[in-house]
């Protein structure tokens, strides 16, 4: 397991504190985080990374940005259960009001989504709730659709199903590979995710203050 804690921000009682959980590379924790310093997420934070894969992409620019982070794999705290309890420990110390999953590729179990339940949310490579699960755009090249798109849902106990905050379509070309078709998903992410995340900021501004 590792924590770091080198640099988490003292806590500025007007701000949203916002928690990533990734498990890949990153680059939708790493958008958020760029927003948050410029100011573009209406008074959210983003100030941790809880990551299951140690040395993932996400978790080294963490360490890279002085950005506060806790990773284990779930198999070194003896399975997922385990691992959720450490998780919202150190996501309580950090007093998290707003946790979004950005390439988390796990399902959640309660003892994480409880807490925050209406306060996590999820971003999803697809129109849901089509190619639901791992792999989305390649199930959708592999549908032969011309359209596909990306969801932002709030968590709840189902595989990539709980209510949807908002959807962007995008096209899948004939000529598309799994890389173009990525690389125009992430894109429409990287816009649609902050944009999200700064209305939800918006509206939980007035009860940050509430303990979860
Ligand atoms: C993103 O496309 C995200 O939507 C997807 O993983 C990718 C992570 O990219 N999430 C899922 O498929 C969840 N079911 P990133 O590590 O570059 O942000």
């Amino acid at each position: 397991m590792t924590t770091s804690t080198a640099s988490a921000p003292a806590r500025s009682d007007d701000r949203v504190r916002i928690a990533v959980l990734a498990s890949g590379t990153g680059s939708n924790f790493r958008n958020l985080v760029e927003c948050s310093r410029a100011g573009g997420l209406a008074g959210g934070e983003v100030v941790c990374l809880v990551s299951d894969r140690p040395d993932c992409g996400a978790a080294r620019w963490a360490d890279d940005q002085g950005i506060a982070s806790w990773r284990a794999t779930h198999k070194s705290l003896g399975g997922r259960d385990a691992w959720e309890a450490q998780a919202v420990g150190y996501l309580r110390e950090q007093r998290i009001d707003l946790i979004v999953l950005a390439g988390y590729m796990r399902v959640v179990g309660a003892a994480l989504l409880l807490p925050w339940e209406g306060r996590m949310i999820n971003i999803h490579p697809s129109l849901l709730p089509a190619f639901p699960g791992l792999h989305a755009p390649a199930q959708a090249l592999a549908a032969g659709v011309s359209e596909t798109g990306v969801t932002v849902h709030f968590v709840d106990s189902g595989m990539d199903t709980g209510p949807i905050l908002a959807q962007r379509s995008v096209p899948v070309f004939p000529s598309d590979s799994l890389t173009t078709l990525t690389a125009r998903i992430h894109e429409v992410e990287h816009a649609l995710l902050p944009s999200v995340v700064g209305q939800l900021c918006a509206r939980y501004q007035h009860s940050v203050n509430e303990s979860i």
